[in-house]
């Protein structure tokens, strides 16, 4: 069973206690351009947010029934709650318990691995564009970043980035590819992995699938059985997109035991807090909810889609929950044509500048967004 924002304060009982206010709710999402933070007006009322890849049903009823049953442990470190998680995780991924690193959200694993193998002597290889949190953290680090152009189908240039690997401390590889929503295959990652680590045996390589649950793709698979067999591999997932948990913050990396024990050390001790715990070892088992909202996502995907398209517009391959439009023509206009009528969509990624990514909401949003953007692009 899927859950409003509106419903999420209900199903919370806080619904006129102001808990979870619009400023909680209506708040600025994960991956919005840190410099507009500091110009950008508060979000309008009524914003439909289709900018930051967020599951706009939230986590099923079950997840709410967890957070209340967790308050009494509000007052206690989250030792107990963090070891049912992680055996949660661990069952839903057929791996075993010393396999699984938690994180504040996988941003706090992505941060871990560019700690852990990134140095000044050995760099971080990435894509352009990709996920930037791991390239920004590098560099706050002071770490060298080398960044590989997507092809012309706007998938990583894998070619390119082995070339690139040699003597890195690690390689960014986003699959699915957020926010081109391109994915590799099973063979090309196999591949991709043999060849770094057969000409740079020290590297690193972490696989972020983020995006996992929404891949369609019948060549698609999780590269964990790779990382359970080599320690260089790494796995990420996160409980912000397919579960419906952005703000909750909770997310995992899936590694060999000994790469495991490295990251540990990382690790913000007890980061992840009781209630997010709590909901999210309810939810990772959920497949009735996963495929509630895969088809949920299909459905109003195809519908985006299909405008586009009839639009005259090309739309990239998507195995996502959003969308990568070549409006042909600066984005930025487009973009803040759309936030005057109330639809929020992805800032440019360079060089991708004239490229439209829209996260896919509900239907009823969908609609909408596609209304607004109808005018906006005419
Ligand atoms: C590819 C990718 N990895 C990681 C994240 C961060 O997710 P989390 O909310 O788990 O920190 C995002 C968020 O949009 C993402 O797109």
């Amino acid at each position: 069973m899927f859950v409003s924002r509106r419903h999420f304060v209900s199903a919370l009982g806080l619904g006129g206690a102001g808990l979870l206010a619009p400023p909680f709710i209506g708040g600025r999402g994960r991956e919005a351009h840190f410099a507009e933070w500091l110009t950008a007006p508060a979000t309008p009322a009524g914003l439909i947010r289709l900018d930051s890849n967020e599951n706009p049903n939230g986590p099923g009823a079950k997840a709410f029934e967890a957070i209340r049953a967790m308050f009494g442990e509000a007052n206690r470190y989250p030792d107990a709650p963090e070891d049912a998680l992680v055996a949660a995780i661990a069952r839903a991924n057929g791996v075993s318990e010393e396999n699984v690193v938690l994180g504040c959200g996988s941003s706090e694993t992505l941060r871990m691995c560019v700690e852990a193998f990134v140095n000044t002597a050995q760099h971080l290889v990435t894509a352009a564009p990709t996920f930037e949190l791991p390239q920004n953290f590098a560099r706050t680090m002071g770490r060298p970043v080398v960044s590989v152009p997507v092809d012309d189908t706007l998938r990583l240039d894998l070619g390119q980035m082995v070339a690139k690997a040699g003597g890195a401390g690690l390689v960014f590889f986003c699959n699915p590819n957020n926010p081109t929503a391109t994915v590799h295959g099973d063979a090309a990652v196999r591949e991709f992995v043999a060849r770094v680590r057969r000409d740079s045996p020290a590297t690193y390589i972490l696989i972020d699938e983020a995006y996992h649950e929404y891949v369609d793709d019948p060549s698609y698979k999780t590269a964990i059985p790779l990382a359970l067999a080599d320690p260089n591999v790494i796995v990420t997932r996160t409980f912000s997109k397919v579960f419906g948990m952005a703000g909750l913050r909770a997310g995992y990396a899936i590694v060999h035991r000994d790469t495991a024990r490295r990251l540990q050390g990382w690790r913000l001790g007890s980061g992840v807090n009781v209630l997010a715990l709590a909901a999210a070892a309810v939810m990772v088992n959920d497949k009735e909810h996963i495929a509630l909202e895969q088809r949920r996502n299909r459905e109003a995907k195809a519908f985006t889609r299909a405008f586009f398209e009839k639009a005259g517009y090309a739309v990239g391959a998507s195995e996502a929950n959003f969308l990568m439009i070549d409006l042909r023509r600066d984005l930025r206009p487009v973009r803040e044509a759309c936030r005057r009528e109330g639809i929020a969509v992805g800032r440019p990624f360079p060089p991708l500048t004239t490229h439209l990514r829209i996260s896919i909401g509900t239907m009823e949003e969908m609609r909408q967004a596609t209304e607004v953007l109808r005018r906006v692009l005419a």
